[in-house]
């Protein structure tokens, strides 16, 4: 089951060969997904030679291989991870009854919808990140990106492997569309906002993959839960790979303040001008990304109060993070859940019905797992002797989903009006300038072990190569 079969035209460990109607089905999809990384995948980068890994099997040890692949040529195919044909229900009202192993047709519309949602952000992240291979701070940097970006492109695979072969021609549909949907497009959107804002600079890319592929990590713990066997497997695997984006996004912040840090040394000053001018990005600025970012991904988690969340949960559909840790009685009925709402112009807390107040709870352990790494970064500044911390900004800043979507926060949580938001704005959110000074930064860097002058190198290659690797081959 674990050994991936690369002979065929799509690699897979589902035995494809053996359901020919869903074999042709999605090879008649493939040349669309191909066509659409061609329209849509990294800008110029067809004819490189990348340094990439490729999944050959789906155990813990080994499930990798590097080597230089022209990254059209990457083996996109379907890896779930192995099944338990004795695993059971262990939450919601189903509790204690076999998974199952094909959708309930009570519940294909909105399992449907759980994994079209899934499925779109994944093509969505490689459209916004598609120009940013033209101007990589170093080889290194390049290569990330692409493995992301060919990680995502797999992920979409893993969802369109289960709209195929489980929800017939409704999920053939649904997997045109995914490839038809586009970032940021007025009249044809991708279906979740965070998943519409431009990825810019490599500032942004960083934040990206550490605040919003976590979202990513959050959604597919607990889609890891669901009762729906062949979901729970599929995402399970893709989790192994979510773990490079967020030490790509981690590691990439970290060593932009590494480099701003030693500037500030350098020049004994933090004015943000000189520092600037000095050609590094201020702390300040970094805030202000961080900002930008926590806050859209944050929004992903959706409304605070949601009769789909609790839907979804008591059905079996999809469980809380880490559900078979926790030692509650998997059904939550009868139990309350804190959450924040805005009330004459303050924020209060208030008792909600836990099953409704799912969306918050998963939102609170995606939280409480992003300020771990953002205290890795404080200790990079603490190091350097710099007084200065970031920090994450409160719940309620900047949200537009939500209870506190119709309010005014700042970064600290007090609630401020229209004018003061207005007048703080570009205190808190990167201003036009911060974006276009991190711009005007932005240059490719191609020659093996050379790094852009904002940026400090990484601490070790990539599968132990050395950082002077050549990662890229531009041919
Ligand atoms: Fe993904
Ligand atoms: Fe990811």
């Amino acid at each position: 089951m674990s050994a991936i079969d690369y002979s065929e035209k799509i690699p897979n460990n589902v035995n494809l060969a053996e359901d020919r109607a869903l074999q042709r089905a999605l090879e008649q999809w493939q040349p669309n997904y191909l066509q659409w990384w061609q329209d849509m995948g990294p800008d110029g980068a067809h004819g490189f030679d990348v340094y990439l890994r490729t999944a050959v099997s789906v155990d813990p040890q080994g499930w990798a291989h590097f080597g230089h692949v022209k990254m059209p040529d990457y083996r996109w195919g379907i890896f779930l991870n192995p099944g338990d044909p004795e695993r059971r229900i262990h939450f919601g009202d189903h509790k204690g009854e076999a998974a199952w192993h094909d959708v309930p047709g009570e519940y294909r519309a909105n399992l449907r919808r759980i994994i079209v949602t899934q499925g779109d952000t994944e093509p969505a992240s490689v459209e916004q990140q598609r120009h940013l291979g033209l101007t990589a701070p170093s080889q290194y940097d390049l290569r990330n990106l692409f493995q992301v970006n060919v990680e995502e492109g797999r992920h979409l695979w893993a969802m369109v492997y289960l709209l195929h072969k489980y929800f017939g021609r409704d999920g053939r549909e649904e997997g045109e569309a995914l490839l038809e949907r586009r970032s940021g497009q007025e009249d044809n959107p991708r279906i979740l906002q965070a998943f519409n804002e431009k990825t810019p600079d490599w500032l942004a890319f960083f934040m990206f993959t550490y605040f919003t592929d976590r979202d990513g990590k959050f959604q597919l713990m607990a889609l890891a839960e669901s009762s729906f066997d062949p979901l729970a497997r599929t995402t399970k695997f893709m989790l192994t790979e979510e773990a490079h984006h967020m030490f790509v996004g981690e590691s990439g912040v970290s060593r932009v303040i590494q480099r701003t840090c030693q500037v500030m040394n350098e020049l004994k000053t933090d004015d943000p001008a000189r520092l600037r001018a000095a050609g590094v990005i201020d702390l300040p600025t970094v805030q202000r990304y961080l900002n930008f970012h926590f806050s859209v991904t944050v929004d992903l988690f959706g409304a605070d109060e949601s009769s789909n969340a609790a839907t979804f949960y008591s059905t079996g559909l999809k469980g809380r993070f880490e559900e078979g840790k926790r030692t509650d009685d998997h059904q939550l009925r009868g139990q309350t859940y804190r959450v924040l709402q805005a009330a004459g112009g303050r924020l209060v807390e208030k008792d909600v019905p836990m099953l409704n107040a799912l969306n918050e709870v998963l939102r609170d352990d995606y939280i409480r797992d992003s300020v771990a790494g953002v205290e890795r970064w404080n200790k990079v500044i603490e190091k350097a002797g710099i007084a200065f911390r970031l920090e994450v900004p409160h719940k309620a800043f900047h949200r537009n989903i939500g209870g506190l979507a119709g309010v005014k926060v700042s970064p600290a949580g007090q609630v401020v009006s229209q004018a003061e938001w207005q007048a703080h704005r570009d205190e808190w959110l990167p201003s036009e300038a911060d974006r276009a000074f991190v711009a005007s930064l932005m240059g490719r860097v191609v020659e093996p072990g050379r790094f852009a002058h904002w940026i400090a190198p990484p601490a070790i290659g990539i599968n132990r190569q050395p950082i002077d690797f050549e990662y890229v081959r531009f041919n």
